[in-house]
């Protein structure tokens, strides 16, 4: 008998989420509330891992460092990559092995090198540095262990200015110079790998920059050889708006392979954030407020800039649905309860929203709770994930007292 590969859709859009599930979560765990379903987490690794084959996957925690999500992907084989010392002590507080976890340092302040080189010595971690002086740096900390280095390869990508890595001055050291650097760090440490990252939102429609970035690092790895990996980076996108078509990772996959050439005994590795979580996360916010003005309706919601940032940083698209009501659809502005302007949803076609209406934010498993803050002092939500359908808190919503916790005379 032959098993059937359980469905796996490439997409999992805002439409597919149940209206009376999340109506649920909301009546128990109040507003605003973040949803993360890791079943559909699991599902986004497995997808890559089979239209990715001969890829080796460590998920950027950065896009959703809450623990079930670590567990859930160290469970189903991913390395984790980190970009700070905390991040490390998550990876390592989850369980997932020295061997499988890297941390990317990006001008790293001395109390993540301090802690990084403590974590790999127990846990042998591979650190990634950006540039010379991390390298020397590391030489200081008496570091000998697993390195790799982080290449500018002059060729970026991504959705929006602020997040093309690749050509900005900030990240790696120029291409031109790593074979030097190589060469000198081999004396100190273990060369085990190389490192670039386009960005952030590698699209299907031109994969141009993503085959000339894989294809510079085929070669450079080819001249320095004997390595263990060539890491690519990650920056596969998703679609935000539902007319979008999902990445064509088989494509992807066939470009990069095409692109870098043979590497011999060296494996290629990808670093996915946003695709493995990104629709796997809702945000669900209340409406307090429903305001004829001049020219629009404006929806005022308890989410904000604080919740979710991404709308408000770059303009970010996120689809919206009202799950207190269907039909009768009206454009509305949504907006939260920042005094900014730039706190804003932006403009959406909703079943007309009535005071007291769930809405619920599509795609926001990625860079969502990540990067929320408390600005105006208002405390952060609560997550709740999702595993074979069981609800559990994963973190408590903060409260007022979490806000001021840190100025308390006695905490000084
Ligand atoms: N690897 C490195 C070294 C990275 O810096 C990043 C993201 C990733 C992998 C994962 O990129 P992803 O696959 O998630 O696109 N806050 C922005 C995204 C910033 C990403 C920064 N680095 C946003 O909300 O769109």
């Amino acid at each position: 008998m032959t098993v059937e590969a359980a469905p796996n859709p490439p997409v999992r859009r805002l439409a597919d989420w149940s209206a009376e599930r999340l109506g649920d979560l909301a009546d128990e765990y109040d507003t605003p509330l973040y949803v993360l379903d890791l079943d559909r987490v699991r599902q986004n690794y497995r997808r890559m891992a089979v239209e990715f084959p001969d890829a080796d996957v460590y998920y950027a925690a950065k896009a959703n460092t809450c623990r079930p999500v670590l567990e859930t992907l160290a469970d189903e084989g991913a390395g984790i990559e980190c970009a700070s010392a905390g991040e490390l002590q998550r990876a390592i507080d989850a369980g997932v092995p020295g061997e499988r976890v890297q941390y990317t340092a990006v001008n790293p302040p001395a109390r993540d090198l301090d802690r990084a080189v403590e974590i790999a010595d127990e846990h042998s971690i591979t650190i990634t540095a950006g540039a010379e002086d991390t390298v020397e740096r590391l030489a200081e900390r008496d570091y000998s262990g697993r390195l790799c280095v982080r290449v500018n390869p002059g060729v970026g990508a991504g959705h929006h200015e602020k997040v093309a890595t690749g050509a900005d001055a900030k990240f790696g050291v120029p291409i031109e110079r790593v074979p030097e650097l190589v060469a000198d760090a081999r004396e100190n440490f273990d060369v085990v790998g190389l490192h670039a990252h386009a960005g952030s939102g590698i699209s299907g429609e031109d994969l141009s920059a993503h085959r000339e970035l894989v294809a510079r690092m085929g070669d450079l790895a080819r001249e320095v050889g004997d390595l263990e990996f060539l890491d690519i980076g990650g920056g596969f996108g998703v679609p935000y708006r539902p007319g979008e078509d999902p990445l064509d990772l088989v494509s992807v996959a066939e470009a990069t392979r095409e692109a870098v050439g043979d590497l011999s005994s060296a494996t290629l590795t990808v670093e996915p954030g946003r695709y493995l979580v990104a629709d796997a996360g809702v945000l669900l916010t209340a409406v307090n407020t429903v305001k004829d003005a001049r020219d629009a309706t404006v929806v005022g919601v308890g989410a904000g800039m604080t919740t979710l940032a991404r709308p408000a940083i770059y303009g970010a698209h996120h689809e919206i649905r009202n799950l207190s009501r269907s039909g009768g659809q009206q454009t509305v502005t949504v907006a939260g309860p920042v005094c900014e302007s730039a706190d804003t949803f932006g403009d959406h076609e909703l079943a007309a929203p009535e005071r007291g209406d769930l809405l619920a934010i599509g795609n926001a498993g990625a860079y969502g709770y990540e990067m929320a803050s408390q600005y105006n002092s208002r405390p952060r939500p609560a997550s709740v994930v999702l595993a074979r359908g069981e609800a559990r808190l994963a973190r408590r919503r903060e409260t007022n007292a979490d806000v001021t916790r840190l100025e308390q005379e006695d905490q000084r």
